[in-house]
């Protein structure tokens, strides 16, 4: 009795802390400057501003369910692929979402 009591207590603030999403300060805007479009295309070389948009809007709804949008800005490449690999499969990103939201984040990285 006890047990089942604690597990629904438990499961409650499970929900509630996935339920509890605040809302993301990401700017609404849709132009990519000329330097992100650079900086993302050096390491996916013709990647247009429209799939970078693509990703943009993947990454700030899949890597926002469970916590906030995280700073990818302030983020160093390495950085960005130390957190990406360990949040790759929470995200179930498939190969082409992958690729997409790789090619948006690296425009915005720290140089
Ligand atoms: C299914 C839920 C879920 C999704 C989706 C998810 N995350 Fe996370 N994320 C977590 C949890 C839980 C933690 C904290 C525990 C951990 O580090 O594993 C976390 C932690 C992080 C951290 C570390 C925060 C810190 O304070 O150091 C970063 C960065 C991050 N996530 C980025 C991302 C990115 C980028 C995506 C999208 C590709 C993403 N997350 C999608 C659940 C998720």
């Amino acid at each position: 009795m006890k047990r089942t009591l604690v597990l629904s207590l438990m499961a409650a603030l499970i929900g509630f802390a996935c339920g509890v999403k605040k809302s993301t300060t990401a700017s609404v805007s849709t132009g990519f400057s000329a330097e992100q479009i650079k900086q993302a295309e050096t390491r996916f070389p013709g990647v247009s501003s429209a799939e970078l948009a693509e990703g943009k809007k993947l990454y700030e709804s899949r890597c926002s369910s469970c916590h906030e949008l995280p700073h990818a800005e302030k983020m160093s490449q390495s950085r960005w692929a130390h957190e990406y690999a360990s949040m790759k499969g929470k995200a179930q990103l498939n190969f082409a979402e992958d690729r997409l939201v790789n090619a948006y984040v690296s425009g915005i990285l720290v140089p």
